[in-house]
This record gives structure tokens, C-alpha cells and sequence, in this order.
């Protein structure tokens, strides 16, 4: 049996031989007590890149998230939040349960609002109403299929949220795969965001590890968050040097990633059974929507090695990372239309 083309998310990228490296020549400290160099390192060439004072390094994309929500609002304000958002979706509650804010959600097109549906979410604070507070977005947008937020976008937002004293936080867990694929520094989606919340461990390759930047004053507030929530780590330059391995190393090759996407979803075009679109293709997730339902598509493509995921009843996800080479990508191709093959 070959090795199984694991196709469930990015995040289960292994560390690269350069990680594995870069670890066993990390310099190490206490994170907590702030004197891990490895880690700071990592968090000074994060506001770099990104563009912005400061950063702290987290130990997952939803602790950036909550922390950074938790900066930005007070109990009882309202974060304004794309329908889908993985932090609604799939944080398990946690802006209700952790930072007691009211969410208002805006629907989307593939995970792109229309800045007219924002601003009618928009309450102003009174004595009879909660006031907004935060503006909670994603790009690239999982749920939406990996797809891009555009630039244009991306500053509409922020116009009006200056109109309306809203706070701009983004879900960034793949921002750098939005900023390869735009062909753009990451530091120009983020100019338009007051906080950015990074993930080292999915498509970067990275084993933990997540990074959220902002202003001083933010991050300071961030830093108290994190270690309110058990978030402090020790000897965490361990984790930081594949992070910084990352950063250096493996943004550009993101492209290949897209570029192998769009391939399945070009070549499944037509398939029996199944509905494929490749201009819904941004980035390095291929949506294939299914006939028969996903449960018995996946299991059907597990026989042949190849595992995927459903974000719904009718629909999976397949997304491309550094184990997922053209050779096995041919592998999944030719595995889904075996699968379509027996049922058609
Ligand atoms: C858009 C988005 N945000 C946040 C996260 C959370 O990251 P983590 O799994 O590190 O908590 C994910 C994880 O898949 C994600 O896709």
C-alpha cells in the first residue's frame, strides 16, 4: 500500500528537515519569564513582515484569535463576524464563552462581505443597546474554500470601520497564502487590519505555533490574555526556531500548492457525480460538491490512500500542503475518478 495523500487540511505538515535543524540549534530561555531569544526573534521578524510594532507568539490560531478579541472589546460589546468565520464556527463558542461579546454575523460570498451588509450590522451604543466594537475577519476564508478576500475589499472594510470606531481584527491563519497567490507583501493585507493572527503550523509547515501582531499597546494586552489562558510556554524557542524556519523559507513555495489545487479541480472537471468549479480555486484548497454524500465519497477514497474532509453533507475538502507532492496529486486525481467510476 503507498503512503496515504492526506488531503484533510494543512495542518498536518510535518517539520521539515530544517526545522528538525534549526531545533536542535535553537537557543533557549524562559518564554515566560521573557528571556527565551529564539522566541523573540521569531516575534521581531513577525511585525516585520506583517508590518506592524509588535507581536506575540501563541500556541494555536484560536488562541490568537480570542486573545486578540479579548483586547479589542469589553463584556457585552459586539464583534461584527462573517457567518462562516472559523471563529464562530469553530472556536466551540469560545467569543461567547471566553470574552462575553455578542456576535452579529453578515453573510458572504465565499467568505466576502458586502461592506453594506457590515455597516447595517452596525450598533451604535446606547442605553438600550450594545455598542460595536470589533470587525472579525478572514482571509484566505477556510469555510469559504481557501478563497481570497480582495485588496479593494480589504480596504472598504477598514474605511468603514474607521467611519464607525470599529477595531479590525483578522483571522490570518493563511494570510501568507493570500499574499502569494495576490503576488503582494503580507504586509499590505495587514495594513488594513489593526490585528493579525497568523498560523505557522498549517501551510508554513510549521509543528505548533501561531503568531498575532499589532500595535505595542495591543500586544502588551495580548501578553496578560495569553498567559490568563495557561498560553505561556517555557523552553518555547523550540517550537519559535521552525516558526522562523517558516517565515524564511517556505512562504514561496505556497505557490505550488495553489498550483496543485487548481490542477484536481481543473481535471475533475466533468467527473460523474460531482461538481467542480476551478475558478473558485484561490488558493490550496479544492472543493469538490458530491452527488452522493461526502461521508460515502470518503470512505470510498480512503481504499485507494487518499484521505479528505467534509466541511458539509455534500461536499469535500481537499487541501494541498508540503507532503503533497504532483505525484501523489496524481494519485488523488486518479483515486476520485476511480471512486466516480464505480458509481456511474
Ligand atoms: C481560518 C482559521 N482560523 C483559525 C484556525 C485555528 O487554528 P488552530 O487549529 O491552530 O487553533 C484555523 C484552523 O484550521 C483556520 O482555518
Amino acid at each position: 500500500m503507498p503512503t496515504v495523500v492526506d488531503l484533510r487540511s494543512d495542518t498536518v505538515t510535518r517539520p521539515t528537515p530544517e526545522m528538525y535543524a534549526a531545533m536542535a540549534a535553537a537557543k533557549l530561555g524562559d518564554d515566560v519569564l521573557g528571556d527565551d531569544p529564539t522566541v523573540a526573534e521569531l516575534e521581531a521578524l513577525s511585525a516585520k513582515m506583517l508590518g506592524k510594532d509588535a507581536a506575540v507568539f501563541v500556541p494555536s490560531g484560536t488562541m490568537g484569535n480570542q486573545i486578540a478579541i479579548a483586547a479589542h472589546t469589553q463584556p457585552g460589546d459586539v464583534m461584527i463576524v462573517e457567518e462562516e468565520a472559523h471563529v464562530l464556527y469553530y472556536e466551540v463558542g469560545a467569543p461567547a464563552v471566553l470574552n462575553s461579546v455578542l456576535t452579529r454575523t453578515v453573510p458572504s460570498n465565499q467568505g466576502v462581505m458586502d461592506p453594506h451588509d457590515i455597516e447595517r450590522a452596525v450598533m451604535k451604543r446606547s442605553l438600550h443597546t450594545p455598542g460595536s466594537a470589533l470587525l472579525a475577519l478572514e482571509n484566505t476564508h477556510n469555510r469559504g474554500g481557501g478563497t481570497i478576500v480582495p485588496l479593494a475589499m480589504m480596504r472598504a472594510y477598514r474605511e468603514l470601520a474607521d467611519r464607525h470606531g470599529l477595531k479590525v481584527h483578522l483571522d490570518g491563519a493563511r494570510v501568507f497564502n493570500a499574499s502569494v497567490a495576490l503576488g503582494v507583501p503580507v504586509s499590505e493585507i495587514a495594513r488594513h487590519c489593526d490585528s493579525v493572527s497568523f498560523c505557522l503550523s498549517k501551510g508554513l509547515s510549521a509543528p505548533v505555533g501561531s503568531v498575532l501582531v499589532g500595535t505595542n499597546e495591543l500586544i502588551d494586552r495580548a501578553r496578560l490574555w495569553r498567559k490568563r489562558l495557561g498560553g505561556g510556554m517555557r523552553q518555547a524557542g523550540l517550537l519559535a526556531a521552525c516558526g522562523i524556519v517558516s517565515l524564511t523559507k517556505m512562504v514561496g513555495r505556497l505557490a505550488d500548492d495553489h498550483a496543485r489545487a487548481k490542477r484536481m479541480a481543473t481535471e475533475l472537471q466533468g467527473t460523474p457525480g460531482l461538481s467542480v468549479d476551478p475558478s473558485s480555486v484561490h488558493t490550496n484548497m479544492a472543493m469538490l460538491d458530491t452527488e452522493r454524500p461526502a461521508e460515502e465519497w470518503l470512505d470510498a477514497l480512503k481504499e485507494y490512500g487518499v484521505w479528505a474532509m467534509p466541511p458539509s453533507s455534500h461536499r469535500i475538502r481537499c487541501v494541498f500542503h508540503n507532503d503533497v507532492d504532483d505525484e501523489a496529486t496524481s494519485r488523488a486525481i486518479e483515486a476520485v475518478r476511480a471512486v466516480a467510476g464505480r458509481w456511474s
